[in-house]
C-alpha cells in the first residue's frame, strides 16, 4: 500500500505576512507603567505588530494567499483543496475559506475542498495535517492544497496586551516537497480547559488564565514530547539509531505566545531527557543534576530551581536549534495560528540554506482550550531544490525592516477605535490605507448587512509586493 502513496508529501512553497505597523515594546513599557525591561526582557519581545480596522482575519488571508499563488506562478485551477485555520472570527457561519473562493471565480475553480477549523493557536497546523492527509488519501486528485493560517491577536489593556500580534502564512502542499512531514511521527494531546478562550462572541479580546495557559502549554508539551520520542523510536526499533531526545533534531521550533516561554520551554524538553535518561547517561549527560532525580512533572511548572538549571542544562541547544526560529516572533510577537509556521520562516532565512539540508525539524503547535501536536519535517537531501525554495523568502527582512513604527499612544487609540467598532454596521474604516504594504488588501466598508468588501492596494512592478 505505502508504494501507492505520492512521496515525500510536505510542504512546496511557503508565504508570510505581518503587519506594515509596529510598536516598540520599550515604549509600551513606559505606556503602560510597566517596569522597565518587564516586555523586552520578561518576555522577550522587542516589537509587536497590529492592524487597523482596515485588516480582518478575510483581509490578511486574501492578501497572503494572492501572494503565494503569484510568487509561485501557480494557476488557480492547480489548487484541490484550501483549508484555513484561524480563530479570528468575524462570521459565525461564513467561512473565510468561502470568502478566499473570490480569488478563484476567475479562474472558473470551483472544485476545492476543505474549510475552515478553529481552536485557538492550533488551527494552522489542524489545516496543514488535513491538506497533507489529502494529498496522502484515496480521495487526492494529483493537485496541490493550500494550508492558510491568520489572526490578529488582540487582549483588553494589561498583562497580556504585550503578547498581542498578528500575522498570516500560507502553506502549499503537495508530493516531491523541499520540506517533507515525516509519516507516523505526529503526537497529540488534546484535552478540556479553560486557559484561554473566547466566548463573548462580540468582543475580540480573549478571557485568559496566564498562569494556567503557561502550565497547560508545558504540561502539553510534556507529554506530546514524551509520545514522539515513543513513535519515533518505535520507528528506529530495527536500526541501530539512538534514541530519540532533543538530539534527534537539529532544529526545534515552538508555538511562541512569548519568546521567553520557548526558552523555558527547551530547558523542559531537556528536564524531560533528564527524567527519562539511565543512571549512567545521567551521570555523563547532565553532571550536577542529581539533586533533581526525584523531581516529578506535575510538581514543577513553577518550580525556579528546576527552571533555572535545566535553561541552563540547555542554553547551547537554544542558541543552536532554536533562537533563530524567534526572529519573527520577536519582532512580530504573537500570530497565534501562523506563529510556529513564523518560526519556520524565521529559521529559514536565518542562515546559508545549506546548513539545513537533509535536517530534521521539530515541530510543537500549541492551542489554548486544548489542542496540541509535536511533530516533525525532514528537509530535501535535495540542495538546488532547498536553495531555490528559501530563496523565495528573500522577501521577507527587507519587509520586516521597512515597517513604520507608531507611538504606544496611537496604537492605543487604534486598538480603542477596533474594539469600539467590532462587528459594526454599516461600517466604513478609518485606518490608513497608504501605510499599508503594496498588494495588501483591506476591508473597505461593512453595509447595513453585515456584508465586507475588500480592495487591495497597488501591487508594485513584478505584480507581488
Ligand atoms: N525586568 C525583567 N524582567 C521582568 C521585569 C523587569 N523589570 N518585570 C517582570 N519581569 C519578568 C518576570 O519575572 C516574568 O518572568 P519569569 O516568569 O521568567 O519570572 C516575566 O517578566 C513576566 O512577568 P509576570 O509573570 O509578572 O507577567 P504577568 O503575569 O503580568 O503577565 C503573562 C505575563 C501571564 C504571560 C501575560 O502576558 C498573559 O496572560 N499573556 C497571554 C497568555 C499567554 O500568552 N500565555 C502563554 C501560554 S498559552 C498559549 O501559548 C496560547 C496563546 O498563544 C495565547
Amino acid at each position: 500500500m505505502a508504494s501507492h502513496w505520492p512521496e515525500n508529501v510536505g510542504i512546496r512553497a511557503i508565504e508570510i505576512l505581518f503587519p506594515s505597523q509596529y510598536v516598540d515594546q520599550t515604549e509600551l513599557e513606559t505606556f503602560d507603567g510597566a517596569s522597565a525591561g518587564k516586555y523586552t526582557i520578561g518576555l522577550g519581545q522587542a516589537k509587536m505588530g497590529f492592524c487597523s480596522d482596515r485588516e480582518d482575519v478575510n483581509s490578511l488571508c486574501l492578501t497572503v494567499v494572492s501572494r503565494l499563488l503569484e510568487r509561485q506562478h501557480v494557476k488557480h485551477s492547480e489548487i484541490g483543496r484550501l483549508e484555513v485555520g484561524t480563530e479570528t472570527i468575524v462570521d459565525k457561519s461564513k467561512s473565510v475559506k468561502s470568502v478566499l473562493m473570490q480569488l478563484f471565480a476567475e479562474s472558473g475553480n470551483t472544485d476545492i475542498e476543505g474549510i475552515d477549523t478553529t481552536n485557538a493557536c492550533y488551527g494552522g497546523t489542524a489545516a496543514l495535517f488535513n491538506a497533507v492527509n489529502w494529498v496522502e488519501s484515496s480521495s487526492w486528485d494529483g493537485r496541490l492544497a493550500l494550508a492558510v493560517c491568520a489572526d490578529i491577536a488582540v487582549y483588553a489593556k494589561g498583562a497580556a496586551r504585550p503578547t498581542g500580534g498578528a500575522g498570516a502564512v500560507a502553506m502549499l502542499v503537495g508530493p516531491n516537497a523541499p520540506l517533507i512531514l515525516d509519516r507516523g511521527l505526529r503526537a497529540t494531546h488534546m484535552e478540556h480547559a479553560y486557559d484561554f478562550y473566547k466566548p463573548d462572541l462580540s468582543s475580540e479580546y480573549p478571557t485568559v488564565d496566564g498562569k494556567l495557559s503557561i502550565q497547560c502549554y508545558l504540561s502539553a508539551l510534556d507529554t506530546c514530547y514524551r509520545l514522539y520520542r515513543k513513535k519515533f523510536d518505535q520507528q528506529q526499533k530495527d536500526t541501530s539509531k539512538q534514541p530519540a531526545s532533543l538530539s534527534t533534531f537539529d532544529a526545534i521550533l515552538f508555538h511562541t505566545p512569548f519568546c521567553k516561554l520557548v526558552q523555558k520551554s527547551v530547558g523542559r524538553l531537556s528536564f524531560n531527557d533528564f527524567l527519562l535518561s539511565s543512571e549512567e547517561e545521567r551521570t555523563k549527560q547532565f553532571p550536577d543534576l542529581e539533586r533533581f532525580n526525584t523531581a516529578t512533572l506535575e510538581s514543577t511548572y513553577f518550580d525556579r530551581d528546576v527552571e533555572k538549571a535545566f535553561m541552563t542544562q540547555s542554553a547551547n541547544i537554544f542558541a543552536s536549534k532554536t533562537k533563530k526560529s524567534l526572529l519573527l516572533a520577536n519582532q512580530v510577537g504573537n500570530m497565534y495560528t501562523p506563529s510556529v509556521y513564523s518560526g519556520l520562516v524565521s529559521l529559514l532565512i536565518s542562515g546559508p540554506a545549506q546548513e539545513l539540508v537533509g535536517k530534521r525539524i521539530g515541530l510543537f503547535s500549541y492551542g489554548s482550550g486544548l489542542a496540541a501536536s509535536m511533530y516533525s519535517i525532514s528537509v530535501t537531501q535535495d540542495a538546488a531544490a532547498f536553495e531555490k525554495f528559501v530563496s523565495q523568502l528573500d522577501y521577507v527582512q527587507p519587509l520586516l525592516n521597512s515597517r513604520e513604527k507608531v507611538a504606544p499612544e496611537q496604537f492605543s487609540a487604534l486598538m480603542e477605535v477596533r474594539e469600539k467598532n467590532n462587528h459594526a454596521a454599516p461600517y466604513t474604516p478609518t485606518g490608513s490605507i497608504s501605510a499599508l504594504f503594496p498588494g495588501t488588501y483591506y476591508l473597505k466598508d461593512v453595509d447595513a448587512l453585515h456584508r465586507r468588501t475588500y480592495e487591495r492596494t497597488p501591487t508594485i512592478s513584478n505584480g507581488v509586493h
